[in-house]
């Protein structure tokens, strides 16, 4: 794999910019992509696999079951691009069955995290001469990197699986499934894997798990930001809420501070005042139900060709004909 260059060095000014500016605001946000640094990338690996956690697995079922129909009557030559993927295991349940069928099947990941994007092209080494390229990128830098590079005569597929589209808000996600059709041409797919609207004391205990492996990977941001920022936050002085917004059909990520507290981040040239109880908003997980996803990609220029649902964890993947 080539990582592609550049982004590691514009990194830290992203994040710097990005923290001056979500910390300016009247409610304090920072970017759910800066909770993927090395630690960050492996406590998500560990939170796929906690019992209240239920998206990984949901989706694996699925894929497993499915992946033939989903990448079914696709031609020769295919790119299999995957935004977003974290270790590769669900690309190889979407490979199985398509590189015996397109023996010269190329792989393009796309991922801000740098261990993802290792971990994914070790995963895929089980396929000996499988083409794959990573790409350190956001989802639409790379997916433009991606589509640049592509021949005449290829059909892509873009996975965008494990509802990281619940990060973005509906309108957000409707102009990124546009941004994304409009990478693409027609006859290529997408297959997008979203998480279903179910009862809220589910969706809390999937987001606040008793091991405290969220609250881990939450407060990890504070902690990312004292490592590259030489910022001063007291992990002990701040709390992992998550929290149920049924207006918005989201949980909430929360890092609440538990006292009166300022907080200095030298590289990003900043001071941060806190009141008792205030908080930072780090990730939104918007859950769906079935209808809306087709809808939210059909607004974006695709048409549903298939949707399977997983009946107990209440998971969708979808999957899409760019028309
Ligand atoms: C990877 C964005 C889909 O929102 O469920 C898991 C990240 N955050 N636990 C999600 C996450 C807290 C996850 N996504």
């Amino acid at each position: 794999m080539e990582p592609t260059s550049g982004t590691a060095l514009t990194g830290r000014d992203r994040l710097a910019e990005d923290v001056r500016r979500g910390l300016g605001r009247r409610q304090k946000q920072l970017q759910p992509r800066h909770l993927y640094d090395a630690l960050g990338s492996q406590l998500f690996e560990a939170i796929c696999e906690l019992p209240e956690y239920r998206i990984t697995r949901a989706e694996r079922r699925l894929l497993a079951a499915h992946a033939a129909a989903i990448g079914g009557g696709l031609a020769s030559p295919v790119t299999l691009v995957e935004l977003g993927g974290g270790n590769g295991e669900k690309l190889v349940l979407l490979i199985e069955p398509l590189v015996r069928r397109l023996p010269d099947l190329r792989v393009a990941l796309v991922d801000v995290s740098a261990t993802a994007l290792d971990l994914a092209t070790r995963t895929l080494g089980r396929f000996p001469g499988l083409g794959v390229t990573g790409h350190q990128a956001t989802y639409e830098d790379g997916l433009r990197r991606v589509a640049h590079g592509r021949s005449g005569d290829d059909t892509m597929m873009v996975a965008f699986l494990g509802s990281n589209i619940g990060n973005l808000d509906p309108s957000a996600a409707r102009t990124f499934l546009g941004t994304l059709r409009s990478a693409l041409r027609a006859g290529d797919r997408l297959v997008l894997g979203a998480d279903l609207v179910k009862p809220e004391a589910e969706l809390v205990l999937a987001y606040d798990d008793p091991l405290g492996v969220t609250a881990a990977f939450n407060k990890n941001l504070l902690g990312r930001l004292n490592r590259e920022l030489g910022a001063n936050f007291d992990l002990d002085q701040f709390a992992h809420r998550a929290v149920w917004n049924a207006t918005a059909s989201r949980v909430e990520m929360h890092l609440e501070s538990l006292c009166a507290q300022t907080v200095s981040i030298p590289g990003a040239d900043c001071r941060v005042r806190f009141a008792q109880g205030e908080s930072i908003w780090t990730e939104s997980s918007y859950k769906y139900e079935t209808e809306e996803i087709a809808a939210l990609a059909a607004a974006g220029g695709f048409t549903r060709r298939d949707q399977w649902v997983e009946p107990e964890s209440r998971f969708a993947v979808t999957a899409f004909d760019a028309t």
